[in-house]
């Protein structure tokens, strides 16, 4: 597939390479250009994805996905209908295809994660239709949220019934150890998002508060994913925790990632509003780290734009310029980077093997990606 962004910057060389006048010259243009295409698709094609985990999961996810559309039926016509167009868009299915890698991986032959995968993603959907709601969001996964076709009060209603779903599946599984992983987790992220809402608004939030809103709010669902696929093969603790500091760390990765997209990304390839996070004063760390690099003025700024709410024209163009003088989004990246090899050296665990391999790709997609 080739991305939105790099089709963008391949159509602007073709047309600075028809703009230039004299013949020869836009030759060797368009020969350098050529080879610069090559260089750029090359390196395209290196880039780290999650086709490999994909393909090795392909089997399992068929099935998650079918008992996915199976288990969102109800006789409450709204039901399938909202929850239908969010699960519908797709989105990338990284928290069920963590539980079918995890217990690949523990050499689970058995199908138990099958149905605990799709509680996961159940869980994942009803988070996400909450969260549109509370942030406000009107895209989501490319098209129109749920909440700004339906409404608020719809999304919130038939995130709950999906909260119910993944908890009839929990126990569906039957065993009580499933039950308190998933659980738990589910507990912790309202936590996170309620602890999220206190921070909200306060540009003078420290990292650490920071850092214990995104390990609720995201990475206790992937680590749960994880250990999960570790605990239906019946694995030593030491394999189950390797598995959940896994997921754990991965998760950390990847909303801080998530963060730095919020004010970076190219928003078709993102499918979400980029720039949310700002209008919406949410202090991430971005945000928390331009507030302790700045001077005086630069905190003016921010108390009157996060703090206040006090939002002019230009304001969210001047944010990311504080930010770059700072280079916040760069070392956002670079703490991703950090929890991505505490993920990577968790799976040290484990003997070579294919699966293993797809994993740690999936480290480096989660930092590398655009989406
Ligand atoms: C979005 O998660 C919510 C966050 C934790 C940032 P994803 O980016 O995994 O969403 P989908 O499922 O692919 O749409
Ligand atoms: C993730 O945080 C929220 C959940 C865990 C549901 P965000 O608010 O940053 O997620 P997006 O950016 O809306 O997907
Ligand atoms: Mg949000
Ligand atoms: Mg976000």
């Amino acid at each position: 597939m080739v991305r939105p962004c790099v089709a963008a910057r391949q159509s602007a060389r073709v047309l600075s390479g028809r703009t230039r006048g004299i013949a020869g010259v836009a030759k060797i243009v368009s020969l350098n250009d050529e080879r610069e295409a090559k260089r750029e698709a090359e390196q395209e094609a290196r880039k780290p994805s999650f086709d490999r985990l994909a393909r090795l999961v392909d089997a399992d996810m068929s099935r998650v996905n079918q008992h996915i559309l199976d288990h969102m039926q109800s006789p409450v016509a709204l039901i399938p209908q909202l929850a239908g167009h969010l699960i519908a868009a797709g989105g990338k299915r990284l928290r069920p295809m963590m539980v079918c890698a995890a217990a690949q991986l523990c050499g689970y032959t058995g199908s138990r994660h099958i149905g605990l995968a799709a509680c996961v993603e159940f869980i994942h959907t009803a988070t996400l239709l909450h969260d549109d709601v509370v942030d406000e969001s009107d895209l989501r996964r490319g098209q129109e949220s749920a909440n700004a076709l339906w409404g608020n009060q719809a999304s919130v209603l038939v995130g709950d019934f999906l909260f119910s779903r993944a908890f009839q599946l929990m126990t569906a599984d039957g065993q009580l150890k499933v039950l308190k992983i998933l659980s738990d987790a589910s507990a912790v992220i309202a936590e996170g998002e309620v602890l999220q809402l206190m921070t909200a608004n306060a540009p003078d939030t420290s990292e650490e508060d920071y850092l214990r809103v995104i390990r609720s709010k995201t990475a206790a669902l992937f680590a749960a994913a994880t250990q999960i696929g570790a605990v239906v093969a019946e694995r030593p603790a030491k394999e189950e925790e390797a598995l959940s500091s896994y997921g754990m760390n991965l998760g950390i990765a990847f909303q801080l990632v998530d963060d730095v997209l919020d004010y970076s990304a190219d928003q078709a390839a993102l499918g979400k509003t980029v720039g949310d996070d700002f209008r919406e004063g949410k202090v991430t760390l971005p945000v928390v780290l331009a507030w302790r690099r700045g001077d005086a003025e630069e905190r003016e700024f921010w108390r009157r734009t996060i703090e206040r709410s006090d939002q002019r024209e230009g304001d969210l163009d001047h944010a990311m310029r504080l930010m770059a003088k700072h280079g916040t989004l760069t070392d956002t990246l670079d703490r991703a980077r950090h929890y991505g090899a505490i993920a990577r050296d968790a799976l040290g665990l484990f003997p070579q093997a294919d699966i293993k391999d797809a994993m740690l790709e999936a480290i480096d997609f989660v930092i590398d990606r655009a989406y």
